[in-house]
C-alpha cells in the first residue's frame, strides 16, 4: 500500500517545483505578464493555504526566466557533504535517502580516495570528491590542525568546482539528512545576493557555551549564500592559518565569517541533535517552522521502534515524499466526551493523554533523552521539557507513524498512526475514568492539496474516539482567532 503511494509521489515530486510559496515570478513580456496574472489569481489563492496539486502544475507555468530575482528551486543549490573513507559504508544510506539523483547538485568529500571495491561510483549518489591534502597546500604552514582544516575547507572545494547559476552553498555532515523541500522553502526567504549565514546552534545549553551561541553546528547544516562564499574563497585559509590549533571547523567558520560582518541567522529546522538515545519526546514536540535537517544518527536510537536506524530514516522519508510542510509539526486537540488531549507529529507519532492538558505544556517535549556530552552534570536544553511520568494522568499513550495513503481523489492524506506498546498504567481516575487502552490506531486526514505555511498550523477535530478501536483526527484550517483549550 504504501509502495504504491511512494511510486505515485515521486512522480508528483518530478514535477513539483517545491519552492512555491507565492513569491511572484519576474517576467518581462506581456504574455508573460497575463500568464503570471494567471498563475496570482488561480495557483495561489489570497489565504494561506496553497492547493497542493495546484502548486504541482505550476511547472506548466513559465518559470524559465534566468533573471536574477527567479523563484529559488533546488537546482541553485550546490550541497558539500563531508564525510570519511572509514565510516562511509554505514553512513551511505543516510545520504541515499535524501539525495535526489540528477537533481540535487553537489559533492561528497571524502579523507582518502576509495579503493576499487567503491568502483565504479554509483549514479545515485553525490558525485566523489577526495579533499585536498592541507599538508600539501602552499598557503598554510605546518602548524595547522589538518582535520577541522580540511572540512572547513569543502566550502571552497566546492566552489572551485565552478557550478553556474548557483545561489546557495549548504554544508553538511555524511550523517546529516536534509528535507529539501522545505529546505528551498525557507532559503527562497532570503536574498541569495545578500550576505547570509543561516544555521542553528544545539539543542544543548553546553555545546552552546563551549563553543558559541552564534555558530551555525556543522552536523544541523547550513546554509552560506554564493556572496559568502566567494569571499570565503579568498579569505579562508588565512583564517585557517589563524585558528590553526582550533579543533572545531564550525567554529574556524563562525570566528572567520564574524571578520567578515556576517552573522548567523537562526533557522529552528536545522537540527544538530546535541542528545542522546531515545529522541522520540523531542521529535514528537517540535516547533512550528519547516523541519530542515536532522543529525547524529547513529548516536541516537533508532527513531521509530524495531526497526534499523537506516530503514527508520527511510520510514520517515515516507512521510517526508508526500508532505513535508507538516512533517513532524506538533497539532493538538482535545476530545471533550472523554476528557482527552491528542498531540500529532505528523508522520512521526501520535499521544493521547487521559487528560485535558494545555497546549503551552504539550509543546514542551518528554524528556525521553539523554544528555550528549555524558560527563556534564547539568543538562539543560534551549527550551524546557517536561520530565517522564508515570502518573496516568500524565503519562501518554505512544503511537508511531506506520502507513500513509491518499484517498478521496488524491485530495486527501490519510497517515496511520499504531500503538507501541501497551501503556501499563491505571486510567485517570480524576478525569472520569475514560481509558484509551483499547485504541490501536490513530488515523490522521490532512489535506494533500494544501501546504502548511511556514511558521503556520493546523486545528484538528477528532472525528470519533471511543466507537473502537480506531481513532479518527482530521485536520483543517484554524478559524479566525480560533482558541484551542
Ligand atoms: C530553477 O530556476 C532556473 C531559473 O532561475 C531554471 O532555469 C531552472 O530550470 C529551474 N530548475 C528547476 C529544477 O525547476
Ligand atoms: C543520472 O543521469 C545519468 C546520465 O544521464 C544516467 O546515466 C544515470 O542512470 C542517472 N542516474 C540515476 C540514478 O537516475
Ligand atoms: C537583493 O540584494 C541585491 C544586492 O543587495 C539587491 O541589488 C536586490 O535588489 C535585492 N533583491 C530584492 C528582491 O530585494
Ligand atoms: C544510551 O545509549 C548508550 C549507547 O549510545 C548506552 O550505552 C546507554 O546505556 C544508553 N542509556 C540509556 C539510559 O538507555
Ligand atoms: C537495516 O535493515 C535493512 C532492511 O531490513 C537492511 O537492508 C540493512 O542491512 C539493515 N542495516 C543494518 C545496519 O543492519
Ligand atoms: C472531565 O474531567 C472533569 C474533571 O477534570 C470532570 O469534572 C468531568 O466530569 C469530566 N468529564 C467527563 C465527560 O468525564
Ligand atoms: C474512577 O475509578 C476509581 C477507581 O475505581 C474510582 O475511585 C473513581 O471514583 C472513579 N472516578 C470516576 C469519575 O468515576
Ligand atoms: C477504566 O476505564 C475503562 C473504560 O473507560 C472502564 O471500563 C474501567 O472500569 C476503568 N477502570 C477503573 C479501575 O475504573
Amino acid at each position: 500500500m504504501a509502495s504504491s503511494i511512494s511510486s505515485k509521489w515521486s512522480k508528483i515530486q518530478k514535477n513539483h517545483s517545491p519552492s512555491s510559496h507565492g513569491t511572484p515570478y519576474k517576467l518581462v513580456s506581456i504574455s508573460g505578464l497575463l500568464i503570471f496574472l494567471f498563475c496570482i489569481f488561480f495557483l495561489n489563492p489570497p489565504n494561506n493555504y496553497q492547493p497542493f496539486s495546484r502548486l504541482l502544475s505550476t511547472s506548466s507555468c513559465p518559470t524559465t526566466t534566468t533573471t536574477p530575482n527567479s523563484l529559488t528551486n533546488i537546482s541553485h543549490i550546490v550541497f558539500g557533504i563531508v564525510g570519511a573513507l572509514n565510516t562511509w559504508n554505514s553512513r551511505k544510506p543516510y545520504v541515499e535517502s535524501w539525495w535526489r539523483p540528477n537533481i540535487t547538485r553537489g559533492y561528497l568529500f571524502l579523507d582518502r580516495p576509495p579503493g576499487p571495491e567503491f568502483q565504479p561510483w554509483p549514479s545515485n549518489l553525490p558525485p566523489l570528491r577526495v579533499s585536498e591534502d592541507v599538508r600539501k597546500i602552499p598557503t598554510l604552514t605546518k602548524t595547522v590542525n589538518p582535520i577541522p582544516a580540511r572540512i572547513v575547507r569543502a566550502i571552497i572545494e566546492a566552489f572551485r568546482e565552478g557550478d553556474k547559476n548557483v545561489r546557495w552553498y549548504v554544508m553538511g555532515d555524511d550523517d546529516t539528512i536534509f528535507f529539501l523541500d522545505n529546505l528551498i522553502g525557507v532559503l527562497a526567504k532570503y536574498n541569495h545576493s545578500k550576505y547570509y549565514y543561516i544555521g542553528s546552534n544545539s539543542e544543548s545549553i553546553m555545546s552552546n557555551i563551549d563553543f558559541s551561541f552564534d555558530m551555525a553546528f556543522g552536523g544541523a547544516g547550513y546554509a552560506l549564500s554564493y556572496p559568502v562564499v566567494e569571499a570565503l574563497a579568498a579569505k579562508l585559509d588565512s583564517c585557517i592559518e589563524r585558528d590553526s590549533q582550533e579543533h572545531f571547523s564550525d567554529y574556524i567558520l563562525h570566528s572567520c565569517l564574524a571578520d567578515l560582518g556576517v552573522y548567523l541567522t537562526l533557522e529552528k529546522g536545522f537540527h544538530q541533535i546535541d542528545m542522546r538515545n531515545d529522541t522520540t519526546g523531542f521529535l514528537s514536540a517540535q516547533p512550528h517552522t519547516p523541519f530542515l535537517s536532522f543529525h547524529h544518527i547513529d548516536a541516537i536510537d533508532p527513531i521509530f521502534p524495531s526497526m534499523n536506524r537506516s530503514e527508520a530514516i527511510n520510514h520517515l522519508m515516507k512521510a517526508a515524499k508526500a508532505d513535508q510542510s507538516r512533517l513532524l509539526q506538533q497539532t493538538i486537540c482535545y476530545h471533550r466526551p472523554t476528557n482527552w488531549s491528542f498531540s500529532v507529529s505528523w508522520g512521526y507519532s501520535a499521544y493521547i493523554y487521559e487528560n485535558i492538558i494545555p497546549r503551552s505544556i504539550l509543546c514542551r517535549p518528554l524528556q525521553t533523552f539523554t544528555k550528549w556530552r555524558r560527563e556534564v552534570k547539568l543538562h539543560f536544553y534551549v527550551f524546557y521539557t517536561r520530565p517522564l511520568s508515570s502518573d496516568p494522568c500524565q503519562a501518554p499513550h505512544v503511537f508511531f507513524f506506520d502507513s500513509i495513503e491518499l484517498t478521496q481523489g488524491d485530495e486527501q492524506v490519510v497517515t496511520t498512526y499504531i500503538r507501541k506498546s501497551p501503556r501499563g498504567l491505571p486510567n485517570c481516575s480524576s478525569t472520569g475514568n475514560h481509558s484509551a487502552d483499547a485504541i490501536t490506531k490513530i488515523q490522521v486526514l490532512s489535506p494533500a492539496t494544501t501546504r502548511l505555511e511556514a511558521g503556520g498550523r493546523d486545528c484538528c477535530d477528532i472525528e470519533y474516539a471511543d466507537r473502537t478501536s480506531v481513532t479518527q483526527v482530521k485536520y483543517r484550517p484554524c478559524l479566525k482567532n480560533e482558541v484551542i483549550a
